[in-house]
């Protein structure tokens, strides 16, 4: 099978299309004919080396894909071959073939393309895992979630939206603010030239903060935080190590969060699917909700789809047709 793999870290220009043995499934694992993978920013840190594969988990790159079920391992029930499917992975996507614990596995939503769904499985796995299982948003609470015009951001907007969240999104440039109202947000924020701290005051603050900045918005996050008001932690754009003021979290009776969904079990992962197919699905079925796809490119161009992610310049997701 033909796969990217980085045999020397560096910037797009050393991710290389290569063959390699046909994988085959072990107990409790299928493998799928892959016909889309999608980018994600753990993929862009792991070509430069600073994220290195879970172990046991593949070097390919890629933590997400559709595709088709062609082999089947032991044990292995509710699946057959040829059977339409997406997945969540800890790598291996960027591949014609790629091997998948059956948790992982999710049907296409009704009424999604099989290529279109490769840009779900990580956006609604990491939003419910995170918004809704660890944070607990419940209708009519207030969410605010950074990078609102990302492929993280747009997803979560519209579910927490859709599921009747009051929502507000930060985004930087006045495009991407129209886009995140138009996916749901009350009101977006230029992170750029306004302060959310400042917007969330006169609405008691946010009770769920979704953050893709770590350190460098950790006290401005702590204090738009509503009384016993969540902020989870899923990214680290603006740095890893931050100082916690302790005083306001403690007086707010507030929570601070962090997780990684690559690094879960694969039971956590199995539930988190399982979750995502229970209460995602229907609102995507339902056309409620969708992953917001910005480009596509086929495997060969694969470098061209890495610049255009660390360019920041994409809303959205960022396909690669396999
Ligand atoms: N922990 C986990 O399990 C997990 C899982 C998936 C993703 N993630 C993380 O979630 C984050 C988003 O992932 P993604 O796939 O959505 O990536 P993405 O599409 O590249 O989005 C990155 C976002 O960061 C925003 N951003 C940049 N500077 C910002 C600032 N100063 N303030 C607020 N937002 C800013 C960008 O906003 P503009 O485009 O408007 O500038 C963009 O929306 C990444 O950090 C990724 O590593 C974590």
């Amino acid at each position: 099978m033909r796969a990217v793999v980085v045999p020397t870290p560096g910037g797009p220009e050393s991710l290389v299309v290569t063959d390699l043995p046909d994988p085959h499934p072990g107990p409790d694992e299928v493998v799928l004919d892959v016909v889309a993978s999608a980018v994600n920013r753990a993929d862009t840190l792991q070509r430069m080396g600073f994220y290195p594969p879970p172990p046991g988990a593949s070097d390919v790159l890629g933590l997400e894909c559709s595709g088709r079920i062609r082999s089947i391992g032991e044990g292995v029930t509710g699946w057959s071959v040829g059977d339409e499917v997406c997945a969540l992975l800890a790598g291996g996507g960027y591949a014609e073939q790629v091997v998948v614990p059956v948790g992982q596995l999710m049907p296409v939503p009704a009424g999604v393309a099989l290529d279109q769904a490769a840009a779900l499985p990580e956006v609604a796995c990491t939003v419910w895992a995170n918004v809704f299982m660890a944070a607990g948003l419940a209708p009519g609470g207030t969410f605010l979630v950074h990078g609102g015009a990302g492929g993280i951001g747009t997803f979560a907007i519209q579910l927490a939206s859709a599921l009747g969240a009051r929502v507000f999104a930060t985004a930087g440039s006045a495009d991407k603010q129209e886009l995140c109202v138009r996916l749901g947000a009350e009101r977006a924020i230029n992170y750029r030239d306004e302060d959310f701290v400042e917007v969330l005051r006169p609405v008691g603050g946010a009770e769920v903060i979704l953050d893709n900045m770590g350190a460098a918005y950790l006290e401005r996050n702590v204090q738009a935080l509503a009384t016993e008001g969540r902020l989870v932690i899923i990214g680290m754009q603006g740095g890893t190590r931050g100082e916690l003021d302790i005083a306001t979290l403690l007086t707010k009776r507030a929570a601070v969060i962090a997780t990684s969904l690559r690094a879960r079990p694969t039971t956590q992962k199995a539930a988190i699917c399982a979750a995502v197919v229970e209460h995602v699905w229907p609102l995507v079925a339902d056309g409620k909700i969708d992953a917001v796809v910005d480009a596509e490119f086929a495997l060969d161009d694969v470098a061209a789809a890495h610049t255009l992610m660390e360019s920041g310049t994409h809303t959205g997701k960022i396909l690669l047709r396999v």
